[in-house]
C-alpha cells in the first residue's frame, strides 16, 4: 500500500466523515501552489473556501507567528493583550469606526451578532432575524436556522426559534416579514455558498434604510466577502447610496482574516459593541495572539501590495477572458461574482468536475449543483491567473453531465 493509500485507510478509521473528501491527502504548500503526498503539483485557485487569501506559508505571516510564538501565546481575555488592539485598529482603518470580538471562526462570530442584535431588541420583546434564502450562516444550531437551506437542517429539529427568511434581492418580501418581534437582519455581501449571488442594485441601500426606520439591527456577513477579496476591503463596500457607502451596524469575518488559522471576528458600531457589557459574552481563546498578530500582517500586506485593487483587477480580467472564450459558451450561462469571488454558472451539473479540474493540475469547487467557484489567493500573479483560467477553460470544455435550466 502506498504511503497515500495508509494515510487515507487511517483518516477513515478515525476521522468522522462528515466531509465529502476527496481522496487525496495534501502535503506541503508555497504561495499559490500545494503538493500533495504523491508529490503533483496543483495550483490552488480555491484557497480553502477562500481563507488562504494570502497563499499557503507566505513568509511574513510565518514570521509574524514565529515573532508571536516566541513572545506570548495565551493568557486568557481578563488581560489586555497589544495584538488584538493593533488588529482591532486595522479593522477601524479599513472598515468604519467600531470595536471588535475576536473568536475562531464564520458561525462563531454570527453567533455573537445575533446575540448582540437580540440583545439589543430586548428591552421591545424583539428577538427575531431576518435572512435570506440560499443564505449560509454556519453549521452550529443557531446559525443554521439562520442559513437560508433547509438541507443543512435535516435530522437537528427542533429549529432554533426566530429565524425567518426571505427571497435574497427582494426588498418587499424583506419589509413585508418585519413584525413588532424582529430584531434584525442578517446578510451576506454576495452569497458564497449559495452561488456567488449579487442582489439588485439598490437592495442593500433600502434594507438599511428600512433597518434605520425600524430600528433594527443591520448585520453584514463578510466571513467570504472581507479582506480584499472582493476588490474592495469588504464587500459591503460596493453597496453605495448618494456616495456613501452603507455600512451595517455589525460586521462578521472569518476565514481569510486568519489566513487559514482559525480567527472569527464580530465588528460593530461603538454604540451597539457597548451593549456586550462584562459577561454578556465570551470566548476563551478568543483573540490569541498569533493568530491576531497574523491577522494583522495580512492587513498590512493586502494595503502594502495594494492587493484589493490587485483583486479588482484580475477579477475584471477573468469575466472577460471566460465571458469572451468561445469553446465554453455553450457551457456558461452566467459568469458573476466581483474581484477573486468569481462564480461560473454551467449550463449542465457536472459531474467529478473537481477531480477534473485537479486532473489538469488546478484546484477548484462547485457549488449549488453547476456554479464553479473560483477563490484563489489575492496575490495570485496575472501570469499564475492566467495560467489557473487556461486549465479552467479546458476544464469545462471537457465536462460532460446532466443538462438542467
Ligand atoms: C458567509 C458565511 N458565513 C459563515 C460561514 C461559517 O464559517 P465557519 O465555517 O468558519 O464557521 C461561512 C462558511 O462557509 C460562510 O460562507
Amino acid at each position: 500500500m502506498s504511503d497515500t493509500q495508509s494515510i487515507l485507510e487511517r483518516g477513515k478509521q478515525v476521522l468522522i466523515q462528515n466531509y465529502a473528501r476527496l481522496p487525496l491527502v495534501m502535503d506541503r504548500g508555497e504561495g499559490v501552489w500545494l503538493w500533495d503526498t504523491d508529490g503533483k503539483r496543483y495550483l490552488d485557485l480555491f484557497a480553502g473556501f477562500g481563507g488562504a487569501i494570502l497563499g499557503h506559508c507566505h513568509p511574513a505571516l510565518i514570521d509574524a507567528a514565529t515573532k508571536q510564538a516566541q513572545r506570548l501565546w495565551h493568557v486568557g481575555n481578563t488581560f489586555y493583550t497589544e495584538p488584538q488592539i493593533e488588529f482591532a485598529e486595522r479593522l477601524n482603518k479599513t472598515a468604519f469606526k467600531g470595536q471588535a470580538f475576536f473568536c475562531h471562526g464564520g458561525a462563531d462570530a454570527n453567533e455573537a451578532a445575533c446575540k448582540l442584535a437580540r440583545l439589543r431588541g430586548s428591552d421591545k420583546h424583539r428577538w427575531k432575524i431576518i435572512s435570506l434564502n440560499q443564505s449560509f450562516h454556519g453549521r452550529t444550531l443557531a446559525m443554521i436556522a439562520a442559513t437560508g437551506n433547509p438541507k443543512v437542517r435535516e435530522g437537528f429539529a427542533p429549529d432554533v426559534p426566530g429565524f425567518v427568511q426571505v427571497e435574497p434581492g427582494s426588498f418587499d418580501a424583506l419589509a413585508a416579514a418585519v413584525d413588532e418581534q424582529t430584531a434584525g437582519v442578517i446578510m451576506e455581501p454576495i452569497q458564497g455558498e449559495g452561488g456567488i449571488n449579487v442582489y439588485p442594485d439598490g437592495f442593500a441601500a433600502r434594507v438599511r434604510k428600512l433597518c434605520d426606520e425600524r430600528g433594527l439591527t443591520l448585520i453584514f456577513d463578510e466571513v467570504w466577502t472581507g479582506c480584499g477579496r472582493t476588490g474592495r476591503w469588504f464587500g459591503h463596500q460596493y453597496f453605495i447610496d448618494a456616495g456613501k457607502v452603507i455600512e451595517p451596524d455589525i460586521m462578521t469575518l472569518g476565514k481569510a482574516v486568519g489566513g487559514g488559522l482559525p480567527v472569527g471576528v464580530m465588528f460593530a458600531k461603538p454604540e451597539v459593541a457597548k451593549l456586550f457589557g462584562p459577561g454578556k459574552h465570551g470566548s476563551t481563546l478568543g483573540g490569541n495572539p498569533i493568530c491576531m498578530a497574523v491577522a494583522r500582517t495580512i492587513f498590512d500586506i493586502v494595503e502594502r501590495e495594494r492587493l484589493v485593487e490587485h483583486a479588482a483587477q484580475l477579477g475584471e480580467h477573468a469575466i472577460a477572458r471566460l465571458g469572451n472564450e468561445p469553446k465554453i459558451r455553450s457551457k456558461v450561462k452566467e459568469i458573476r461574482g466581483r474581484g477573486l469571488m468569481l462564480g461560473i454558472e454551467l449550463t449542465i451539473e457536472p459531474q467529478k468536475l473537481i477531480e477534473a479540474g485537479l486532473s489538469r493540475g488546478i484546484l477548484i469547487n462547485l457549488t449549488a449543483k453547476k456554479v464553479i467557484r473560483l477563490a484563489p489567493p489575492i496575490n495570485i500573479t496575472k501570469q499564475q491567473w492566467d495560467q489557473g483560467l487556461d486549465a479552467v477553460i479546458e476544464t469545462i470544455a471537457a465536462l460532460e453531465g446532466q443538462s438542467s435550466s
